[in-house]
């Protein structure tokens, strides 16, 4: 019912969304991630198919039930993200990056499991491919790009210097230290930051978060 009352202003769209943590194993029995719970990436995933556009959801691993009306590609580690974004990249006319992808995984997956010793332990960890720099390298004119980003500190600069860096369209920005923003919560306060522009919106639920974030998209796009 819900879905009849949205306008279909994304009708004959492919959107591709990314959501939740990604898990970088150490060994059989660890890993390394995040606090991310899938919330936004999968209140965009539906909210841009309840107004009318393909979607593909590519998500780590949540606790969240498979939105309807999505195609969703279930992943665990940022190597496995970054195949099931690029390998469907072409396709698409949209990408929302919503996921938390982590920076650096284990340099090692230590095949049996590490025992514990006096002392501490140190792990090498080593950088993981950037997928939102790759897509903003590839990206062809027609498609719109945004990413998230998620800061303690300087948010505007840092955030702008992320949409220049990665050269993509909008970078969906929130600071991590505001109530009601961020991890684990149903409402976020983000801002929207493009080349020319800058808004924050109120706080709002995830779902109406992610209604101003496509709005701003099919406003702006091409
Ligand atoms: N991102 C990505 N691939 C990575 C790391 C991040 O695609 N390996 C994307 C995230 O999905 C998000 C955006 O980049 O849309 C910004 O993530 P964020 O962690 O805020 O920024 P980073 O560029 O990773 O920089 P830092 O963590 O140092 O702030
Ligand atoms: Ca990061």
């Amino acid at each position: 019912i819900e879905k009849a009352l949205y306008p279909k202003d994304l009708c004959g769209k492919n959107v591709l969304v990314t959501a939740g943590p990604t898990q970088e194993k150490m060994d059989p029995v660890r890993y390394i991630s995040n606090h991310s719970t899938g919330k936004m990436g999968y209140a965009l995933a539906s909210v841009c198919a309840m107004r009318g556009a393909k979607v593909t959801l590519v998500s780590g691993k949540t606790a969240l039930a498979h939105p309807l009306f999505v195609d969703t590609v279930d992943v665990v580690s940022a190597k496995d993200m970054y195949e099931a974004v690029t390998e469907r990249f072409a396709g698409q006319d949209i990408i929302i990056k919503a996921a938390a992808v982590a920076d650096y995984r284990p340099k090692e997956v230590a095949q049996e499991k590490i025992k514990k010793k006096d002392g501490a332990l140190s792990v090498e960890m080593e950088r993981t491919d950037d997928i939102l720099a790759y897509l903003g390298a590839h990206k062809r004119p027609d498609q719109y790009i945004c990413g998230f980003s998620m800061e303690t500190e300087h948010m505007l600069e840092n955030s702008r210097a992320k949409l220049e860096r990665k050269k993509i369209d909008m970078i969906a920005a929130n600071n991590l230290k505001q109530d009601g923003a961020g991890f684990g919560t149903d409402t976020n306060i983000v801002t929207l930051i493009t080349k020319n522009s800058e808004e924050e919106l109120p706080k709002l639920s995830k779902q109406d978060t992610a209604n101003r974030i496509v709005d701003e998209i099919i406003r702006r796009m091409k």
